[in-house]
């Protein structure tokens, strides 16, 4: 499996290298030769809301500063899965890429509290967190040293358990089931405590992972049903919701450290506008991902009893803070929303 990684791995640089030479080449006769090349990577397809909103920054800077700057989205992880995006931006081989909150935690474990399960009362309640900088600055500022910082979230709606052929009415249905977990500690430790068995894996080997019976079941939002055609497998989808994990668009330190004042104030419109964009366009998505599942993919969507699965959660939100006490005012601040938001409004 990891020489498996590490050949993917080998032939992204091998692609970021032809996709230099080329733009060198192209660019070598004209005064775009002075034009600093922006790449920016993620693993959705030219249709989902990410693309869009990235689409719609790309063609803002280069409207803005395309004298000095080409920005280039590449989708579908042609740059390869998540980890190796965050990999590349790391090193500055790319500049951007979105990677799942969920990874994220392995880079600084600030990040644990957006992995964990039922942190957030409501969609609302999410949301106002999310766009509070005193919550997420020192989580989107804590990667320094790994090379790279936050400069924005994208909303990836509420994550719900999935299976081939077994309804997942209560934990209890988990017992015995394989079910795809993205690649983070918390959400290994989520599903021992929710009784199934958690089979880590990249986002892009899921759909063959569940044709070929390697895992009964995975969790996600519903665009993972149509988008990524899982649900052309799976015929069961419960929301127990256990996650709202957004997705985090990260910078390559060096790159934003070179951007003059000018410069950067223009970029940092652009991630407002990343962030507009794709939350206006992910509600339109979310609706017409339903309606496709139920009606052409004929998936049953399940309303569970949250209160067991949330119960049998509720450890890990104690052991995380109890390791990284420091994210605790954070945690107390997210309080504060639920309290005014208690609903569950999505
Ligand atoms: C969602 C999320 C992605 C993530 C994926 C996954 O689609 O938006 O960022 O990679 O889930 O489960 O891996």
């Amino acid at each position: 499996m990891k020489r498996l990684y590490r050949r993917h791995f080998l032939l992204n640089i091998l692609l970021l290298a032809i996709l230099t030479i080329t733009a060198l080449l192209l660019t070598g006769c004209s005064s775009a030769q002075h034009r600093r090349i922006v790449r920016i990577g993620h693993n959705q397809s030219t249709s989902h809301p990410t693309h869009i909103a990235l689409t719609a920054f790309q063609n803002y800077i280069n409207e803005q500063l395309g004298d000095r700057y080409i920005v280039e989205v590449y989708p579908s992880e042609l740059l390869g899965s998540q980890t190796d995006m965050v990999q590349l931006t790391q090193t500055g081989a790319i500049d951007y890429c979105i990677a799942s909150n969920a990874i994220l935690e392995t880079f600084s474990k600030n990040y644990e509290i957006f992995n964990l399960p039922y942190l957030f009362a409501s969609a609302d309640s999410y949301h106002h967190a999310m766009d509070d900088s005193r919550i997420t600055d020192p989580i989107f500022t804590a990667t320094q040293k790994a090379g790279f910082t936050a400069v924005t979230w994208l909303d990836a709606g509420t994550r719900n358990f999935y299976t081939v052929n077994k309804p997942v009415e209560s934990p209890a249905d988990l017992k015995g089931l394989k079910i795809r977990v993205q690649q983070s500690p918390t959400n290994i430790e989520m599903m021992r405590l929710l009784g199934g068995s958690a089979t880590p894996m990249g986002f892009g080997d899921v759909y063959t992972a569940l044709q070929s019976n390697i895992i009964d079941g995975a969790e996600n939002n519903e665009m993972a049903l149509t988008d990524n055609g899982h649900g052309d497998v799976c015929k069961y989808y419960s929301y127990d919701m256990h996650q709202m994990v957004p997705d985090i668009l990260i910078a390559n330190n060096a790159f934003l450290q070179d951007l003059s004042d000018e410069d950067l104030a223009v970029f940092e419109k652009g991630y407002r506008l990343i962030n507009q964009i794709q939350r206006k366009e992910w509600v339109k998505a979310v609706e017409a991902a339903r309606k496709k599942a139920a009606e052409q993919q004929k998936v049953r969507f399940l309303y569970p009893d949250q209160a067991p699965f949330v119960e049998a959660c509720t450890p890990l939100h104690r052991s995380v803070l109890e390791n990284n006490p420091a994210i605790r005012p954070i945690y107390d601040a997210i309080q504060e929303y639920n309290a005014l938001y208690p609903t569950i409004t999505e």
